[in-house]
């Protein structure tokens, strides 16, 4: 039988370099777009997909992380006092419904080595990882469609995007062979070889791997069994290279829109988008965005 996925590792600890001055003290995954930080829209991404228990992997900045999805008791009674009752449902929403864990990366020392901080706390379990600047706007859950996919194969599952080749460099890629899948229709993928950020000129396809991977236990052996790269990074990439030798791994083209949210254009344009589509601010938005004289 193929277990239940229950768990979810956020990486939250990587640099921001980006994104400076503003994740100097902050992680990048707290900027709000329009009125929530990113993470939140990983969390409720992953809760809406099926999965309650999350794991945040933390570095510098862990208290507005902790803060933010802990009970505040003074800013709740004061909405109370108020009666604003929307806002206070807002607020506590999110921190009734999921069941947070921390754990902690001390160095920034790739993604590869923040996920392998979260073994402890997965156990033998299957788990999803979502890095909560891939921002993704769906109709059904990027995760939950990553979800669906393993859940029939019972193997690990990473999303994929096509990439114009000029921007390959920045991403993962794979050499991978469409599989028919019922109801995929072509966007269903056996990964032969990955490669971390290849030259536009090396890499096997136009297909990168995007924040979204649902993943089996075993890749922690897989992670710990790859030697560092020359910045002392590991990288999750390679982890599951390593992972490939031993067990199938699929890629899955989402539907949906992906914003890079961790790069400042990528942030503007999904400010721009999200606010856009608000049932209280896309109006006068519009207004505004039209009245500019650009
Ligand atoms: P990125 O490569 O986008 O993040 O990592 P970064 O290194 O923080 O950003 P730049 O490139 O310097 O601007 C993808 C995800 O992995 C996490 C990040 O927080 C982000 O969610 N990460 C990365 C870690 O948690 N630890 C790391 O050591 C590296």
């Amino acid at each position: 039988m193929i277990a239940k996925v229950r768990k979810a590792v956020f990486p939250a600890a990587g640099l921001g370099t980006r994104f400076l001055p503003a994740t100097k003290a902050q992680p990048k995954e707290m900027l709000p777009l329009v009125d929530k930080p990113l993470i939140q829209y990983g969390v409720e991404e992953a809760m809406h997909s099926g999965v309650q228990n999350i794991i945040i992997v933390t570095g510098r900045g862990k208290s507005a992380i902790e803060d933010h999805f802990d009970v505040s008791f003074e800013l709740e009674n004061l909405l109370e006092s108020r009666g604003k009752k929307d806002l206070l449902a807002q607020v506590r929403g999110i921190s009734d419904m999921i069941d947070v864990s921390y754990v902690r990366q001390k160095e920034a020392l790739g993604l590869g080595h923040a996920v392998l901080r979260a073994k402890e706390l997965i156990g033998a379990e299957p788990f999803v990882v979502v890095l909560s600047d891939d921002v993704i706007d769906a109709e059904v859950p990027a995760t939950r469609q990553l979800l669906d996919i393993y859940e029939y194969f019972g193997a690990p599952v990473v999303a994929l995007m096509e990439v114009p080749r000029e921007n390959i460099s920045a991403y993962g890629v794979v050499d991978a062979e469409p599989v028919p899948h019922n109801g995929a229709k072509g966007r269903l993928f056996r990964i032969h070889n990955m490669v971390e950020k290849p030259k536009p000129s090396d890499a096997p396809s136009n297909l990168a791997i995007i924040g979204r991977y649902v993943l089996t236990a075993e890749v922690f052996a897989s992670i710990e069994a790859v030697p560092p790269g020359s910045l002392g990074e590991i990288q999750l990439t390679d982890g599951l290279k390593h992972l490939l030798r031993s067990r199938p791994i699929y890629g899955y083209k989402f539907e949906g829109k992906r914003y890079d949210a961790g790069d400042k254009l990528g942030f503007l344009q999904a400010t721009v988008e999200f606010a856009l589509k608000r049932y209280d601010l896309g109006k006068p938005f519009r207004e505004y965005l039209k009245s500019l004289q650009i």
